[in-house]
């Protein structure tokens, strides 16, 4: 095995600071000889997690089509397997390691088949131990800061039918110029940045991903405008933490941002995620002046008592928490507002969450993601005794979404009557004489209509409203540009 690589260190990822490192903008491209080792060859990319690896799937993808592999989506046809890996919880990992079992069998029918694993999970010490030592079916490691190095890395895995493993703790670039195979026909993912320097004590991201690091305003502005001549109707800015943007190179922040994608004109645009720390009045502000700015922000908030935010290291009180959201409500009205919510972190007790429910009921979430704390090894938090007995963090799992779906129902009654614009998605799953496609502030709407087609926005009469979606009609004809 070659052995150009450094295990990823949690240590050394939590010294870093802004001054040490100075990013750095570096331009793709593949070696002449990578060029036709995809000839005749088939590739299949599993992507798990969030936003984060879905585009950068579609990054491997169009670096992979651009060395002349064509996609496939069956396991057997494959000649390269992928699997884009995500380390938020355990049971995000276990997934994994449930597929790497499952797929050793296709390995002794194609001795040729190179089996990767990329993402989250390959950035993680323990992890990538794991599989050198127990899972020889794996050809190919390489870490969420090396996907530009692809080419390379395949030719070196074809080449030497040896293992490769290549992950750099290094984190200072940020790579233009790359492939990119999207796999929507009408909405977009957008990187604003990199990475996250926020360290919430309980999460594995800033590890994973990097130190922050955002991209030039100029080379996101071009790519929305090339997206928007594409004939995309939605772009959603991407970053764990976009109210930060610009804020370490000292430049234009989000709010700049905002307006200057607004001012493209196309005709949707979102941003996730939104970090209370940083949300200024001056980004409210700009989501409220531009029509195409959607009114729909995911405000994670984690806890609802002071106590355990200072522990989870969220840099805000349940109090300032509370202003924020009130004063976006105030100056957005009709702002669907969703949120995060951990239950059981280390100590909480029966008070502590209650103070998350009491928070619940002042808010009023459009919707949340819950979730029960799991210990990330190297965090901060994994230190502290995961105390909250299981069956308590169930229960409080339970408590804590039926009062989400309770008001997810309550706030979707206010669109009873009401016309909505939705972005048409397609024909529904389960029913082809109905659409589905979201509304303005994100709601999945489920509609009848007469002829229209994915990327249609259109107008819906709501007739009927469940927790999770809302029902219509058609009621003005398509627009079609
Ligand atoms: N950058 C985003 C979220 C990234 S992870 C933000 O800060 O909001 C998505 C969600 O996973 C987090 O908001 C958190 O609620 C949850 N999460 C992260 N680490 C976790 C852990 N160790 N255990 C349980 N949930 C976790
Ligand atoms: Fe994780 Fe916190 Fe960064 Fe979100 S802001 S990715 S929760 S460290
Ligand atoms: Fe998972 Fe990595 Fe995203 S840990 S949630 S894939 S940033």
């Amino acid at each position: 095995m070659k052995q150009e690589w450094k295990l990823p260190s949690l240590k050394e990822a939590q010294k870093r600071t802004r001054r040490e490192i100075v990013v750095e903008r570096a331009l793709f491209a593949i070696p002449q000889q990578a060029r036709m080792l995809g000839a005749g060859r088939k590739y299949l990319i599993h992507t798990y997690g969030c936003q984060a690896n879905e585009r950068d799937s579609e990054t491997i993808a169009g670096i992979l089509d651009a060395m002349g592999y064509t996609a496939c989506d069956q396991e057997e046809e494959a000649d390269l397997i992928l699997l884009n890996t995500c380390a938020i919880r355990k049971n995000a990992e276990d997934k994994v390691i449930g597929e790497l079992g499952a797929l050793k069998r296709l390995k002794r029918q194609n001795p040729d088949l190179i089996f990767a694993v990329c993402g989250c999970m390959a950035q993680e010490e323990d992890m990538v131990e794991l599989m050198l030592k127990k899972y020889p079916q794996v050809d190919l490691i390489f870490g969420t800061h090396n996907i530009h190095r692809l080419p390379q890395l395949l030719m070196q895995a074809a080449m030497s039918h040896e293992r490769t493993v290549e992950i750099f703790s290094r984190e200072g670039e940020v790579i233009e110029n790359l492939p990119v195979r999207r796999f929507g026909s009408h909405k977009a993912w957008v990187n604003i940045m990199y990475g996250c320097d926020k360290f919430c004590t309980y999460c594995i991201v800033p590890y994973t991903r990097g130190r922050e690091r955002s991209r030039d305003m100029a080379d996101i502005l071009a790519e929305i405008r090339e997206l928007k001549a594409q004939g995309y109707r939605e772009v959603t800015l991407l970053g764990q933490n976009v109210n930060a943007y610009g804020k370490d190179r000292g430049g234009s922040g989000f709010a700049e941002l905002l307006r200057e994608s607004a001012r493209t004109g196309i005709d949707r645009i979102r941003f996730t995620t939104s970090h209370p720390w940083d949300f200024t009045d001056e980004m409210i502000e700009a989501i409220a002046s531009f029509d195409n700015i959607m009114p729909s922000i995911h405000l994670p908030v984690q806890s609802g008592s002071s106590e355990i935010l200072k522990l989870m290291g969220r840099r805000y009180t349940r109090e300032e928490y509370l202003t924020l959201f009130h004063k976006i409500r105030q100056r957005i009205p009709n702002c669907a507002v969703t949120t995060d919510i951990i239950v059981g972190f280390p100590n909480e007790t029966e008070e502590q969450f209650a103070m998350t429910l009491s928070l619940v009921d002042e808010c009023r979430f459009d919707g949340a993601f819950t979730f029960i704390y799991s210990p990330r090894q190297g965090t901060p938090a994994a230190a502290m005794a995961d105390n909250v007995p299981i069956d308590v963090k169930n229960r409080r799992l339970q408590q804590l979404n039926d009062k989400i779906a309770f008001y997810a129902h309550a706030r979707n009654e206010a669109y009873l009557g009401k016309t909505v614009r939705v972005l048409v998605d397609g024909p529904s799953k389960k029913n082809d004489q109905v659409f589905s496609g979201y509304s303005e502030t994100n709601k999945l709407v489920n509609f009848t209509a007469g002829d229209v087609r994915p990327g249609d926005l259109v107008d819906v009469e709501i007739t009927e409203i469940r927790s999770w979606s809302l029902n219509g009609r058609q009621i003005a004809a398509a627009q079609k540009d």
